[in-house]
């Protein structure tokens, strides 16, 4: 008998699309199950200004293929030198969707971020008067900190003050991968979500260094211990409306991950709505995918969720390519390490 489930069609409130040759090879592997996205500014250079929003947002629907349809969410840089009302501005006119925090030095491309959190307090406060959400990638960069650990002291020493000074101001936490970024968020009212990646379902910390070193699972925040792998699947699982997709899915070409210092992202685009239907199956939450994908985030953004449907059947194994050929170069696509069976009905 084929399994099957119908649902709204996901949307990925995450996304890494890059620009040129790689935006061109990496877009239609999430067009094809995705219908939108909040896009990453993290180029080189930045996102920071509306106009550079705008042109972005026009580079992305000019590189989609023919036939295709994908909105792409569009997110400003934030900046010590970002002006609170151009961001005033881009959101009243629909263009811009979130604003993204950026601790200076925490991942890629983002040496423009922010090192002094009261310089951008004039920005904040504006966003809360208007409603419009910061997404933040929650790590402190202070090398006394323990990589493994950075997430929760973030919590603690940055996120809770902001949001204490702040009243009103929407936050997503982005990507967390610790027990503790579940319980702050799960414990918080309706002005914070948080987003949670395919690829922190599926690996913990000895994926990447048991047996020798796996770059393609290497992403910050880095993947942990087992215990807070378990916690991200429960919490995605759980149906609670705090929590939503946001894949994260980051494309890096292999020159660049098999290196000395290999960067950070992995890349999930592709077959994030198989490994995603297996997990929610292993947890007997099948039901549940929907919210996870397609319902939770645009609730939390204030949009309507998709109309279309796509069906997702269970049978034969899916062949996915091991890698995207791209006129950046070829990028590897996340391997989830068991076989995946379920498939996005054509
Ligand atoms: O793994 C990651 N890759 N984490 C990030 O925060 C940035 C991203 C990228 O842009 O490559
Ligand atoms: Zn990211």
């Amino acid at each position: 008998m084929t399994q099957s489930l119908t649902i709204c069609r996901p949307d990925d409130w995450h996304l890494h699309l890059r620009d040129g040759a790689m935006l061109e090879g990496v877009l239609p592997e999430s067009a094809r199950h995705f219908a939108r996205a909040i896009i990453m500014p993290n180029l080189v250079p930045p996102v920071v200004t509306g106009r550079d929003a705008a042109a972005y947002r026009d580079r992305i629907l000019a590189a989609l293929p023919e036939g295709m349809a994908f909105e792409p969410l569009m997110t400003l840089y934030l900046t010590e030198d970002t002006d609170p009302e151009d961001v005033a501005a881009a959101h009243a006119s629909g263009l811009v969707k979130a604003v993204k925090l950026y601790p200076a030095g925490a991942t890629t491309n983002s040496a423009s971020g922010v090192r002094d959190f009261d310089r951008v307090r004039g920005v904040l406060e504006r966003m809360a008067e208007i409603g419009l959400p910061l997404c933040v990638h929650g790590e402190v960069t202070d090398p006394a900190i323990d990589i493994f650990d950075r997430e929760a002291v973030f919590i603690d020493r940055v996120l809770d003050p902001i949001r204490r000074k702040t009243p009103g101001l929407r936050v997503v936490m982005e990507h967390i991968t610790t027990k503790e970024g579940v319980a702050y968020a799960g414990a918080a009212g309706d002005d914070l979500g948080a987003t949670i990646t395919t690829h922190h379902l599926i690996i913990n910390r000895n994926h990447i260094l048991a047996g020798g070193i796996r770059p393609h699972y290497y992403c910050l925040p880095v993947a942990k211990r087992e215990e807070h792998r378990l916690a991200l699947r429960a919490a995605a699982t759980s149906g609670a409306p705090r929590f939503f997709l946001g894949t994260d899915s980051a494309p890096h070409i292999d020159a660049l991950k098999e290196h000395a210092c290999g960067c950070a992202g992995c890349f999930t685009a592709t077959n994030t709505m198989s490994i995603l239907a297996h997990v929610f199956e292993e947890e007997g939450a099948l039901d549940r995918l929907e919210a996870f994908t397609s319902l939770n985030g645009p609730a939390f953004y204030r949009l309507p969720p998709n109309e279309e449907r796509i069906t997702l059947t269970k049978g034969e194994t899916v062949d996915y390519p091991k890698k995207i050929q791209t006129g950046a170069g070829p990028v590897t696509v996340f391997e989830p390490g068991f076989p995946l069976l379920w498939r996005v009905a054509a």
